[in-house]
């Protein structure tokens, strides 16, 4: 209940918790990064070297926000410790009858521990045998408790019913539990030590990235008044465009809709026109091209184009430049910028930011 909790002299709960950042962030590592030998202490997991070394697969499931947080997750622990993984609603496993294999990583994400669709998921998975972590922020709540062991976000008490410092340390943790489950398999020690300095870079590149707000804030005023709004990005940037999109609907009531860049041509294309602008994700990676090429075809359809990535590109209306950390870790700091143009959307909307209309923190019916 926020009656508790002291807004911090921030208006809202919402914008104190995106400024929390840096701090969250640094918790959800302290003690957890090995500088000697590259790993990540997870002592939380319950599990000892072997069964580390034995899943063949990791599956995530948690709703809303922690799903898109999984999906960057699954990405994550497949780069990093190249086991296949998946990201799933977590509403959607528990009624579908999952196959449940005992060398399936099971993984359930929840801020509030309370969420009922994923309790009950975690639930069926304990019914039929499986191995299940949580990657939880409230200490002791259902989902910790059912879990077999998991990371604690350590993020504090998340007020405003839109996630965000959640969502980043919830990423923030995969990362660490990707690094863990890497280092055991074919992660090399010097990719260890790639990923422990860009996670140790984090805290103070989100700093950074929050003295970008007094731009976010025009840019937000003058996109707020489009009827709709287009989120794109490939692979790493998508999960990133689907929470970008998340939170422009659930606190500005802007309609927004995400999609895989690469998608754009086999249907949603139709709808660019200079009232639907794009959001693009577009990080400094492998697709930096192919991204650059999908905003030539928006443009090419007369719709507006606000970039957030590491650069400036001509191809852009507005650009929102982020400093850049591992390839990998990246959609990790490219979420926040999205978080403040939500924000600053719904506040020069009028809208109730830290209460929208028709949604609960957690949702604990069925
Ligand atoms: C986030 O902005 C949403 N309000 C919502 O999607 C939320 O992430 C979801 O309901 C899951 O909540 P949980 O993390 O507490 O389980």
């Amino acid at each position: 209940d926020a009656g508790h909790y002291d807004n911090g002299g921030y208006e809202h709960y919402l914008l104190k918790e995106i400024s929390e950042q840096p701090d969250t962030v640094a918790r959800t590592l302290r003690g957890r990064i090995d500088d000697r030998f590259h790993i990540a202490h997870l002592g939380g997991l319950n599990m000892d070297a072997r069964e580390t070394r034995s899943f063949r697969r990791v599956k995530i499931i948690g709703c809303g926000s922690a799903y898109y947080s999984g999906q960057i997750g699954a990405q994550l622990i497949e780069e990093l410790a190249r086991i296949p993984a998946d990201a799933e609603p977590a509403s959607e496993f528990r009624y579908r009858s999952p196959v449940v294999e005992p060398d399936t990583l099971y993984v359930a994400i929840s801020q509030s521990g309370e969420t009922y669709d994923t309790l009950a998921a975690v639930q069926e998975l304990k019914r039929k045998g499986g191995r299940v972590l949580g990657i939880v922020n409230t200490v002791g709540s259902a989902i910790a408790r059912e879990t077999d062991g998991g990371i604690y976000l350590h993020a504090g008490p998340e007020v405003s019913v839109a996630s965000t410092k959640a969502f980043t340390s919830t990423a923030v943790a995969f990362a660490l539990l990707a690094l863990h489950l890497g280092r055991v398999r074919d992660l090399s020690p010097a990719d260890g030590r790639r990923i422990c300095d860009g996670l140790r870079r984090l805290p103070e590149q989100i700093k950074e990235i929050l003295t970008l707000e007094d731009q976010i804030r025009e840019l937000a005023k003058k996109y707020a008044d489009a009827p709709g709004m287009m989120f794109v990005g490939r692979v790493r940037g998508y999960p990133v465009a689907r929470e970008g999109a998340q939170k422009l609907k659930e606190i500005s009531y802007v309609h927004a809709e995400a999609y895989p860049a690469s998608e754009l041509k086999h249907g949603p294309l139709a709808l660019i026109s200079p009232e639907l602008p794009t959001v693009a994700v577009v990080p400094d990676d492998e697709l930096l091209d192919k991204n650059l090429t999908t905003l030539g075809e928006i443009r090419a359809r007369h719709g507006r184009i606000l970039m957030v990535g590491h650069r400036t590109s001509e191809a852009a209306d507005d650009c929102i430049v982020v400093p850049r950390n591992e390839v990998e870790l990246d959609p990790i700091l490219l979420t926040i910028p999205l978080q403040l143009f939500a924000y600053h959307a719904a506040v020069a909307l009028g809208r109730d930011v830290d209460r929208p209309r028709n949604l609960a923190k957690s949702v604990t019916v069925e």
